[in-house]
């Protein structure tokens, strides 16, 4: 999708993919990724999702991209979170203790010492995969293996609709694709595929016929 799609839908607040609490997914599948409660943890296209605090909560250093500023400012604001704001390169630095945010383009975002991500050791794709339709999706993918280091774990959550009976975003990505372009640079682990169409009323209403959710352990090979 092109900035000004997002920056319009935050801007209208019409942000129907935020939840109000920490995704149970999340929850129940980040211990089996084990990783030690310091690692630094990258959240691409985080918009103001309460799942960095739960991060935060264990331990980890968040270090997240987000393009549009108000779902920055109201991700800090709304968790009570003072922080600082200064300016690296094309992207602005927000930063409070455990949650630092570069607000910017993720395709812009360097993967040296002055951003930190070559201390990254893990990540969380939760509706960034999905946010792009098929033709911008790959080169996502190739930007999310660029920019964290080798042997870094992380989950990936993925939907899968019958793309023709719905327009994204979300997007319908499905296990083939996942296998078929993200293979060459990931370790792929499928954790779980549950039907979720009872859960999402806006797939009903509008009569899709089925909604699966996935959720894999990806590895950065080395
Ligand atoms: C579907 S939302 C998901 C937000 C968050 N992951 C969540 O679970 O609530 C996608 C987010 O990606 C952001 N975004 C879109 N294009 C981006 C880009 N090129 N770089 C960084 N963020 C981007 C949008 O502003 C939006 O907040």
């Amino acid at each position: 999708m092109q900035p000004s799609f997002w920056h319009e839908k935050w801007d209208a607040q019409q942000i129907g993919f935020h939840l109000s609490a920490v995704n149970p997914l999340l929850i129940q599948f980040w211990p089996q990724l084990k990783l030690p409660a310091n690692s630094q943890v990258f959240v691409p296209l985080c918009g103001k999702s309460l799942d960095m605090c739960f991060l935060a909560e264990q331990g980890h250093e968040v270090l997240a991209c987000e393009l549009n500023e108000l779902a920055v400012a109201q991700f800090y604001q709304e968790n009570n979170l003072t922080h600082t704001v200064e300016q690296i390169g094309e992207h602005k630095r927000y930063s409070t203790e455990q949650v630092t945010i570069y607000q910017g383009d993720i395709f812009s975002l360097q993967n040296t010492n002055s951003t930190e991500l070559d201390k990254t050791s893990a990540f969380y794709d939760r509706a960034a995969l999905i946010a792009w339709p098929e033709a911008m999706r790959l080169q996502y993918a190739k930007q999310l293996a660029y920019l964290i280091p080798a042997g870094s774990v992380g989950l990936l959550v993925t939907l899968d609709y019958p793309q023709a009976e719905l327009n994204g975003p979300p997007f319908a990505v499905s296990d083939d694709w996942v296998q078929a372009n993200m293979g060459a640079d990931f370790e792929i682990e499928r954790l779980a595929c549950e039907d979720v169409l009872s859960d999402n009323p806006r797939f009903v209403k509008k009569q899709v016929s089925s909604l699966t959710e996935s959720v894999y352990k990806l590895t950065r090979k080395g």
